[in-house]
């Protein structure tokens, strides 16, 4: 916990504020009274939530502390996510409604009702159970975002087995550290996916992943089978007895399946998140208590109304928020969405809106460096499409500059639809910081409050409250039904991650500040974690796939701001004296270090700039200077060098970077 100071020097002075419509109001599904009710018995507030899930047997405690900070909730209760996300609408006479319009990056598209994915997830859960995978079996999803995605979580789901999703852009190395941690017993991939206009290969990626490799003696020996969804015919090689197409274990199997019916405590999924030590932290949910946190989130900060709304949350399933907003909250919800494979401008800069303009999209939940880009593209593009079906906004991953709220909200939503900015995290599985809609009045760049029934604050380095107008560190300071219930096979990791830092407060890792009104301003992380496009790295896991080339000696990794992504990698590093194949040019250096972080951990982990210094900026104990090589990296005046134990050293990289060493 560092370095409050530098995201404290962006404190807004925002005065604007938008007052809910009265026509919006009218019929929103929140209203006022929910913060009452929340105030006044926050457990019974959040039973009710509960009890709106499809329960095989009720729970009868709420929720249970004792084992603080692990909590458990409604724990006396069964149930299956599948179930509610799927089943309950078919059952209760809604298997007619469009669960998903998917979109292919190439033009293909299927309309699939909750009767269809009832279907899949049945024979998915069949295949699955064919292949040896039962309750508590953990399988790891490396797919693009295509239907299948969302049939393998749900399938996973269906049998008590606990997914681990793996984004399509991570390497076959993150890929097998996800896969050794959580001792995965199967795969499910694709040949591969649509990216830009090519095929992206992802079956190599996990064959490579599999084998024997310079960090791995020995093949991996958890994995039993690989579960290949056929999408863009790519040639494969196979390896039989292990690999399975989907169509030949999935297709053939009968559409009968009985849920498993699992504890609410039940882990859910878990999911690989970076941490500060640089070896990435499975977190992982369980099943009652998240899907109450996923699905009346999304009721109320969308306002869904299941009948008519089309919603579409441009985010991947590999990430939270896809977990919590496509897959979860909006099918327990039993919302019509669109599923999108590609990116914004493929084949061209208005995709998106011409994507909003053919389903009728009213809902749009992106994040702010898209936004920014779109900026970037110019108005004249979303001006083509007729943007006027949209109803409601949400940004999420990273804190929203005002311009670019103010940009999302005339140019996209026309000024009538309000924005939600909605504060959370991998941990906190829900929403816990965003206005209501029809409720909150909103500020342009603060996510103002946190949502009924979730309690927050902003505190010093003592713990203790700051007043208003001031900031500080962002807690949460009572537990919440969606909250993490821990780190994959490490407990320890996981109370000293985040309930050491104050006493009995949930540390976020987030900067905050409260304004004059009390109502809360992101500022950033605090800790060594970046933020790029809405993407979570920390500097260390970097820095160790940098030094891992044979050329670095050391290097230092930096998050500094960028216009388009919020934050954009910048490394420093110092090259071996001693070897002798180094290029002398600073280009083709990095060139060939950004591709050895690409195979490493991904591409989304490339550094945007690599610097060549001769020394790097030190304290005496020997810890780097993170804060004075984001001065250099941000073209700032260079701070306070004082604590540094020799301070000629920025001036040394000054001068080399000024002559040219960088890139
Ligand atoms: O720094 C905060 C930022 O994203 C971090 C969580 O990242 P991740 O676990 O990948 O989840 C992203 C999607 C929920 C937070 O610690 N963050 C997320 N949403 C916002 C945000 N920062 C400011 N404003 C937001 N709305």
């Amino acid at each position: 916990m560092v370095d409050a100071a530098h995201t404290l020097e962006n404190l807004h002075t925002e005065t604007r504020s938008f007052r809910p419509q009265a026509s919006f109001a009218a019929h929103a599904n929140a209203t006022a009274y929910e913060y009452k009710k929340a105030g006044v018995d926050r457990l019974e507030y959040w039973r009710e939530a509960a009890l709106r899930l499809a329960w095989h047997e009720t729970f009868t405690e709420i929720l249970d502390w004792s084992d603080a900070p692990v909590a458990r909730w409604f724990h006396d209760g069964t149930l299956n996510a599948c179930d509610n996300a799927v089943d309950r609408h078919v059952r209760e006479g809604r298997g007619d409604r469009v669960a998903f319009h998917f979109v292919g990056e190439p033009g293909d598209t299927q309309t699939l009702t909750y009767s269809d994915m009832h279907e899949r997830v049945q024979k998915a859960a069949r295949g699955l159970e064919s292949l040896g995978v039962g309750k508590g079996d953990r399988v790891a999803i490396y797919l693009p975002q295509i239907p299948e995605a969302v049939v393998a979580m749900l399938a996973c789901a269906r049998v008590g087995a606990i997914h681990s999703v793996v984004f399509g852009g991570f390497s076959a190395e993150s890929l097998r550290q996800r896969i050794d941690d959580a001792e995965a017993k199967l795969v499910i991939t694709a040949d591969g996916g649509n990216r830009r206009g090519e095929h992206l290969a992802l079956k190599p990626l996990v064959d490579e992943a599999l084998a024997a490799s310079e960090h791995h003696p020995e093949p991996c020996a958890s994995v039993d089978h690989v579960l290949v969804v056929r999408r863009t015919g790519q040639k494969t090689e196979w390896f039989s007895g292990r690999d399975v197409w989907w169509h030949d274990a999935v297709d053939p199997q009968p559409a009968e399946h009985e849920p498993v019916w699992v504890e609410a405590e039940h882990p859910l999924f878990i999911l690989y998140t970076s941490g500060t030590t640089g070896t990435p932290k499975g977190l992982f949910h369980t099943t009652g208590g998240y899907l109450t946190g996923a699905a009346h989130t999304h009721r109320l900060v969308f306002d869904l109304k299941p009948e008519t709304d089309v919603y579409w949350c441009t985010a991947d399933v590999g990430w939270i928020t896809g977990h919590s907003y496509i897959v979860y909250g909006p099918m327990i919800n039993g919302a019509t969405q669109v599923l999108y494979e590609g990116t914004p401008n493929t084949p061209h800069e208005g995709r998106w809106w011409e994507i909003v303009q053919e389903y009728g999209v009213t809902i749009l939940y992106t994040a702010p460096t898209a936004i920014r880009t779109f900026m970037k593209w110019g108005e004249a593009t979303p001006a083509r499409y007729d943007l006027r079906s949209l109803r409601l906004l949400g940004s999420v991953g990273e804190p929203i500059n005002p311009e670019a709220w103010m940009w999302y909200r005339r140019v996209i939503g026309g000024n009538k639809c309000p924005i939600v900015d909605t504060w959370w995290q991998t941990e906190t599985g829900a929403i816990m910081i965003s206005p209501l809609p029809g409720v909150t009045a909103t500020k342009p760049g603060s996510a103002m409050t946190a949502v009924p029934g979730v309690e927050v604050d902003v505190v010093d380095d003592a713990g203790r409250p700051v007043a208003n107008g001031e900031g500080g560190y962002l807690v949460i300071t009572e537990p919440w039904p969606s909250m993490l219930r821990g780190i994959w096979g490490n407990r320890l990791r996981y109370v000293s991650t985040y309930w050491n830092h104050f006493d009995g407060l949930y540390f976020a890792g987030d900067g905050a500040k409260k304004d004059v009104d009390g109502d809360l301003w992101l500022l950033g992380r605090v800790d060594d974690v970046m933020n790029v496009s809405g993407h979570r790295l920390t500097t260390t896991e970097i820095e160790h796939a940098l030094v891992s080339h044979p050329w670095v000696a050391e290097a230092a990794v930096v998050g500094a701001k960028d216009e388009v992504t919020g934050q954009a990698v910048v490394a420093f590093v110092i090259v071996r004296g001693d070897a002798h194949d180094i290029p002398d040019a600073g280009e083709e250096i990095a060139a060939t270090l950004r591709k050895h972080v690409r195979k490493q951990i991904g591409a989304l982990a490339k550094p945007r700039t690599i610097l060549v210094v001769s020394e790097l900026p030190k304290t005496r104990s020997g810890k780097i200077m993170r804060r004075l090589l984001r001065d250099v990296a941000e073209n700032r005046e260079v701070g306070d060098v004082t604590t540094l134990a020799d301070s000629s050293v920025m001036t040394a990289i000054r001068v080399g970077l000024e002559a040219g060493t960088g890139d």
